[in-house]
């Protein structure tokens, strides 16, 4: 059998072939490179829902089945049996680090934490209550101006530290955009911290180190709470050619430098189709406000003249479930019963959930609940402030964002991209 494809000009009757290239997994694609040679046409495919645009071998998402794996492996081992840093080697190594790296990754992450002071001042010029993801995009681009003199952007050696320095740095980074946000003076990161636990330090403790206090004492950071941020950063790590991993790859094939490029993701992931979304889940349940309201919202969400949409619900790829959002599922029902919350918004997400998923407008369409419906709910219950939703998203993609950088500069014959239009003006 002959693996290519037909397309028929019915206009002239005219017969075009083209090769069908396989995967490892998922649907095999039709290499349409030569289609305008070809037959004079351009495709076209508003949003990207039926086209490739390269080839990886990161991530693997099967959206029927609801299946999410990180180098072959299934996301779900990995968020129960591994930590965030391995997570993070995996995707960059290609492999699961032995005890001895990931010592040594770990390490390695805590001596580059810091930030020059040069970029630390630059935080103090943005407005007061500048929103996190807008001083997290610019802080991150000009990150690139203090490692960019020597840097060999074709040297794998240079842009594996580049890589290693990034996902170091971008806790510190958003923990400073918060702090700014409220005013508050900048907490150092303490290499004697975990990566997880060292974030949560940079965003809550009081000047000179230490952690808020009542009158049982000190209010330290609890393992419970790291291990259900560390989860969730594992979950964001990596999800294919999603708007935010277009745009990096995008940016890579200019040639321009890889952390121009990420702070370009971080953009493209500020919206609320994409990770904003968590932001705005707790904003919807704030504004829907008690369970009895429920109805009327999720009357408001079917109705075709009212462009009210259910935030955290529907994804382009799950048709099935989101397996993160079942990781996360489970992790909110941990962390009700062990640090007993049972509040307002959990009741009315509870609400929504049970209503959206028994409802015909919401089963015909296949939208269940995404990462981002539950992840807001855990972050909110970890006492997060809403603005730093998408930047925790942004802590977790960081890696993604890098190893997918990588693999575009190290692919063979990869051209800049430039895709055409049906044009319709004058
Ligand atoms: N509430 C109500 N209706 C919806 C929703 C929703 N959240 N999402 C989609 N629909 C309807 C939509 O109106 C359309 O109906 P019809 O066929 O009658 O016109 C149908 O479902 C298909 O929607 P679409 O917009 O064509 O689907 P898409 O694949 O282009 O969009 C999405 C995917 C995630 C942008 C969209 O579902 C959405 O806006 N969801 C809310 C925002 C959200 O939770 N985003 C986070 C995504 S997960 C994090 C990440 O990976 O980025």
């Amino acid at each position: 059998m002959k693996s290519s494809i037909t397309v028929t000009d019915n206009r002239t009757g005219k017969a075009y072939e083209f090769d069908i290239l396989d995967g490892t997994r998922g649907p095999s694609v039709v290499n349409i490179g030569s289609f305008y040679a070809q037959t004079g046409l351009f495709t076209y495919d508003n949003g990207y829902t039926s086209t490739a645009s390269c080839t990886s071998n990161i991530t693997f998402i099967d959206g029927e089945k609801g299946e999410l794996r990180y180098r072959g492996i299934e996301i779900e081992e990995l968020a129960e049996n591994r930590s965030y840093l391995e997570v993070c080697y995996l995707l960059l190594n290609e492999k699961l680090p032995s005890q001895e790296e990931c010592a040594l990754f770990d390490l390695e992450l805590r001596h580059r934490s810091f930030l020059h002071e040069g970029l630390t001042n630059l935080f103090n010029s943005f407005p007061s209550g500048s929103h996190p993801m807008a001083t997290l995009s610019a802080a991150t681009a000009a990150l690139s101006t203090f490692h960019f003199n020597h840097l060999d952007i074709n040297d794998e050696a240079e842009y594996q530290t580049m890589a290693r320095r990034i996902v170091a740095k971008m806790p510190t980074i958003a923990a400073f955009a918060y702090r700014h946000s409220i005013g508050a003076g900048f907490i150092q990161p303490d290499i004697d911290k975990s990566f997880t636990e060292n974030f949560l330090y940079m965003m809550r403790a009081y000047p000179g180190g230490k952690m808020h206090r009542d009158l049982s004492g000190e209010r330290t950071i609890k393992p419970i709470e790291i291990q259900a941020l560390d989860t969730i950063f594992t979950l964001h790590a990596d999800h294919e050619q999603n708007a935010s991993t277009t745009a990096v790859r995008n940016i890579a094939s200019t040639g321009a430098h890889p952390y121009v490029a990420i702070s370009a993701g971080i953009s493209a992931l500020w919206g609320r189709a994409h990770g904003g979304a968590n932001e705005s889940v707790i904003k919807q349940l704030e504004m829907i406000g008690s369970v009895e309201n429920v109805d009327a919202f999720i009357q408001r969400a079917k109705d075709p003249k009212d462009d009210f949409r259910l935030m955290g619900f529907g994804h382009r790829v799950y048709k099935n479930f989101d397996p993160r959002a079942k990781v996360l599922k489970g992790l909110q029902v941990q962390l009700q019963e062990e640090l007993h919350l049972d509040s307002n918004l959990m009741q009315i997400a509870r609400k929504i959930e049970e209503i959206a998923l028994s409802d015909e407008y919401f089963i015909s369409r296949k939208l269940y609940p995404n990462i981002d419906f539950y992840s807001g709910i855990i972050l909110t219950a970890l006492q997060i402030p809403t603005s730093m939703f998408t930047p925790i998203f942004v802590i977790g993609r960081t890696i993604g964002w890098i190893s997918q950088w990588i693999e575009f500069k190290k692919g063979k014959g990869m051209k800049i991209a430039r895709p055409r239009q049906l044009y319709l003006g004058k």
